[in-house]
C-alpha cells in the first residue's frame, strides 16, 4: 500500500567539467532520501539531469573545437556513467537539450509573454560570465567583483526580455510567512527575506542576444531564453508539463523537495516560485539548501588544485564507505570541510571498528559456540531489555531525522544501536558463558539477540548502504523477504532460529590511519592531475649498485621461461598469489608477493621468468618451488615477461 507520492530533485548540473564530490554529495543525499521513501512505502520520482545551455558551455565547446551539442553529449555520457557506478537510483534524467523540454520552455515563455509577465526592454548591468548572472552595482563585492565567485564582473547592455519579478514580491513575502518549508534551513530563509524580498525585487532579464547556444524565444528568435527560465522549468517539464502527456505531472507535482547547495537557493525560493505563481501552478513543498563542502578553508577549485573526485575514493574504499562518509560527516545544511584525515578516521572508527567489528565478532561466535546455527533465545537476562528497547526505537528516530533531511542524525541513530550491541557483547561476555555447559541456554539467548540486533541494524542501513546490507544478509543467512521490511526494524525477535550463518569477507578492513592518509594524498593528487591533464612527474629511480660478479656467478642461476596456467589467491595471505607454471613438460607451483598489483586472472597466459633452481620453501603453509622475476619501485610492480613466442621451459641466459 502506497503512502502517497514523493517527488524529489537534485539541481541539474552544468556539463562543463567533471563532477566532483560536491555534486556527489547532493546526489548521494538525494538518492538516500529517494531510497528511504521507497523503502518506507512511498511512490517516488527522483529527478536529476543536466543544464546544458549558456555562454559558458558554448565557449568551452569552442575552445575544444567542438559543437556545443557534441561537447555536452560527451560530458553527459560521463555523468551518467558516474551515477551508474554510484548506483544512483534516479527515475528521470532530464537534459535541457531534450526536445520535449525545449518545446515546453518555449510554451512557458510564450504564456508568460501573453500574460504580460514578460516584456521587452533594455538591460544594463554587471554581468558575471562564469556564473551567468547579472548583478546590480550594490550587489557587487568591492564595487567590481561577482558576489558569488569573486571574479570581475563586466558592464553589459543589451536588448532583453524581462520577467516581472517585482510584481510577485508581496505574494512571495506572504508565502514565506505561511509556508516555512519553502526555504530551509531556517537561517537561509531569513537571509532571503531580509536581503532580497524586503529590500524589493527587480525584474529579471530572461533572454540574451550575445550568444546563441540556448532555446530561441519563440516569437523573436534572435534572443535565446537564458538560464533560469530554461533551467528551473526542468522540474516540471521532466514530468511532462507542456506536452501531450501530463500524466506524471498530474501525479507528482508539486515536488516534495528540491535539494541543492546554498548558492542557488535564491533562484529556487524567489524566481522559481514567482514563475509558478505566474503560471498558476502549485509551488514546491520544500526547498532545501545544504552547505558547501570546503577543502581546508577554501572552496574547491581547479586553480587551487584541491578538487576531490569520488572515483579514487570509491575504488579504494568502496561505494558504501564514501556514501556513509558524506552523509555522516557533514551536518546537512551547513558547510563542512573535507580532509583525507577526517575521511580515513571516520571510516576506521564507524565502519571498521563499530559496524564491521560487530558483524564479524557476532557471526564468529555463533559459528564457534553453536556450529553456525542461530539458536533459540529462551533465557532472558540482564541487559536484554535495554538492548531491545534501543534497537526497536531507532526506526522512528531515523524516519524523523530523514523527514528533516538530517542525514547525519539518522545515521547517528543507527550507530547508537550498533554501539549498544557492541556493549552488550562486552556486558554478557559470551566467551565466558561458553565455558560452562550450565550456561548454554543463556549463551544461546545472547547469540540470538546479537543476530536479531544485527538484522535490525541491516534493515535500518538499507536506504543508505544497500550493498553492505546485502552482505550482512548473506552472513546472517537471511534473504531479502525474511523480516527485512522497514516495519520489521521496530520489532525484536523476527529472525528465525535454526538458520545457518556464514562468515564472509570483512565488511570494512581496519586502516592504518597514518599510512592511509599519506597514500590517499598521493591517490587524490594523481587523479586530479590525470583528470585535469597535468603531467605527473616521472619517478626517477635511484641506483644503488650491488657487488660485482663474474659470468660464472651469474651462471649459477637457472632462469627459464614459464607459462602461467593457473593463478589464485593464497588462502591465508592477502599479498600472495599461488601460481601454477608450465615449465617444459612439468608444472611448478610458485608463491609470489604480487597480489596487490595483479588480479589472478590477469596473469594467466603470461610468459614469465622463473628462477628454477631456487631451493623450495613454504610461504604461509604453501610450497613455493622457485620464484618469478618482477621490477618494483615503491609504488609500482610489474612482472618481467618474455617478449615473443617461445616454448615454456626455454633457458634464459
Ligand atoms: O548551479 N559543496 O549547476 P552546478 C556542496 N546548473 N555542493 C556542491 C559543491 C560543493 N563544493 N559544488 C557543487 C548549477 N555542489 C545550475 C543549477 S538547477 C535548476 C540549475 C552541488 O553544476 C550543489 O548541489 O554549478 C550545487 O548547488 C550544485 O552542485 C551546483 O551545480
Ligand atoms: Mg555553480
Amino acid at each position: 500500500m502506497s503512502k502517497g507520492t514523493y517527488y524529489l530533485t537534485t539541481p541539474i548540473y552544468y556539463p562543463s567539467a567533471k563532477l566532483h564530490i560536491g555534486h556527489t554529495y547532493t546526489t548521494v543525499a538525494s538518492d538516500a532520501l529517494a531510497r528511504f521513501k521507497r523503502f518506507t512505502g512511498y511512490d517516488v520520482q527522483f529527478l536529476t539531469g543536466t543544464d546544458e545551455h549558456g555562454e559558458k558551455i558554448q565557449k568551452a565547446a569552442e575552445a575544444k573545437g567542438m559543437s556545443p551539442k557534441a561537447y555536452v553529449d560527451e560530458i553527459v555520457r560521463d555523468i551518467k556513467e558516474i551515477w551508474k557506478s554510484m548506483d544512483i537510483s534516479y527515475d528521470i534524467f532530464i537534459r535541457t537539450t531534450d526536445e520535449q523540454h525545449v518545446k515546453a520552455v518555449q510554451g512557458i515563455f510564450q504564456k508568460l509573454y501573453d500574460k504580460g509577465d514578460i516584456y521587452k526592454s533594455e538591460y544594463e548591468g554587471w554581468y558575471c560570465t562564469p556564473c551567468e548572472s547579472f548583478w546590480t552595482e550594490t550587489q557587487l563585492k568591492e564595487g567590481k567583483l561577482c558576489p558569488d565567485c569573486s571574479r570581475p564582473a563586466e558592464l553589459a547592455k543589451e536588448e532583453a526580455y524581462f520577467f516581472r519579478l517585482s510584481k510577485y514580491q508581496d505574494r512571495l513575502i506572504q508565502y514565506f510567512e505561511e509556508h516555512p518549508e519553502i526555504c530551509l534551513p531556517e537561517s537561509r530563509k531569513n537571509e532571503m527575506i531580509n536581503n532580497f524580498l524586503k529590500p524589493g525585487l527587480e525584474d529579471l532579464a530572461v533572454s540574451r542576444t550575445s550568444f546563441n547556444w540556448g532555446i530561441p524565444v519563440p516569437f523573436d528568435p534572435k534572443h535565446v531564453i537564458y538560464v533560469w527560465i530554461d533551467a528551473l522549468s526542468n522540474y516540471i517539464t521532466a514530468l511532462g508539463y507542456g506536452s501531450d502527456n501530463r500524466e506524471k505531472y498530474e501525479k507528482y507535482w508539486p515536488a516534495n523537495v528540491h535539494i541543492m547547495a546554498k548558492e542557488i537557493i535564491r533562484f529556487h525560493t524567489i524566481i522559481w516560485p514567482a514563475m509558478l505563481m505566474a503560471l498558476d501552478e502549485p509551488l514546491p513543498k520544500m526547498v532545501y539548501g545544504h552547505g558547501w563542502i570546503m577543502f581546508g578553508d577554501d572552496k574547491m577549485s581547479k586553480s587551487k588544485g584541491n578538487i576531490v573526485y569520488p572515483e579514487p575514493l570509491i575504488e579504494r574504499y568502496g561505494l558504501d564507505a564514501l556514501k556513509y562518509f558524506l552523509l555522516r560527516e557533514f551536518t546537512f545544511g551547513y558547510d563542512g570541510t573535507y580532509t583525507n584525515r577526517t575521511f580515513v578516521s571516520r571510516l576506521n572508527a564507524d565502519l571498521s571498528n563499530d559496524l564491521g567489528n560487530l558483524v564479524s565478532r557476532s557471526i564468529t561466535m555463533i559459528e564457534k559456540y553453536n556450529n553456525g546455527i542461530i539458536p533459540e533465545g529462551k533465557m532472558a537476562g540482564e541487559f536484554d531489555e535495554n538492548l531491545k528497547e534501543i534497537a526497536v526505537a531507532a526506526a522512528a528516530k531515523v524516519e524523523e531525522a530523514i523527514d528533516k533531511l538530517q542525514f547525519h542524525q539518522a545515521l547517528e541513530e543507527i550507530w547508537k544501536v550498533i554501539r549498544r550491541v557492541n556493549k552488550y557483547i562486552d556486558e554478557t561476555t559470551p566467551w565466558i558463558l561458553a565455558k560452562e555447559e550450565a550456561n548454554k541456554e543463556r549463551l544461546n539467548t545472547v547469540l540470538y539477540n546479537l543476530a536479531d540486533s544485527i538484522r535490525i541494524v541491516s534493515v535500518l542501513l538499507k536506504p543508505f548502504m544497500e550493498a553492505t546490507t546485502s552482505k550482512i544478509w548473506v552472513q546472517l543467512g537471511i534473504s531479502d523477504d525474511q523480516s527485512t521490511k522497514w516495519e520489521d526494524a521496530s520489532i525484536f525477535g523476527k529472525i528465525p532460529a535454526g538458520i545457518k550463518v556464514e562468515r564472509g569477507e570483512v565488511l570494512f578492513p581496519r586502516l592504518d590511519i597514518e599510512k592511509e592518509v599519506e597514500e590517499l594524498e598521493k591517490v587524490n593528487t594523481a587523479y586530479f592531475q590525470k583528470i585535469n591533464g597535468i603531467k605527473v612527474e616521472e619517478e626517477v629511480v635511484k641506483i644503488e649498485p650491488k657487488e660485482e660478479i663474474t659470468i660464472d656467478d651469474f651462471d649459477k642461476t637457472e632462469l627459464r621461461v614459464a607459462k602461467v596456467v593457473e593463478a589464485e589467491k593464497h588462502p591465508k595471505a592477502d599479498k600472495l598469489l599461488v601460481l601454477q607454471l608450465q615449465v617444459g613438460s612439468e608444472t611448478r607451483q610458485v608463491v609470489s608477493g604480487i597480489a596487490e598489483h595483479y588480479k589472478p586472472e590477469d596473469l594467466v597466459g603470461k610468459s614469465v621468468i622463473l628462477v628454477a633452481n631456487l631451493k623450495p620453501v613454504k610461504l604461509r603453509g604453501v610450497e613455493s618451488q622457485g620464484m618469478i622475476l618482477a621490477a618494483a619501485t615503491d609504488k609500482k610492480l610489474v612482472v618481467a615477461t618474455v617478449d615473443g613466442d617461445i616454448p615454456a621451459g626455454t633457458l634464459i641466459s
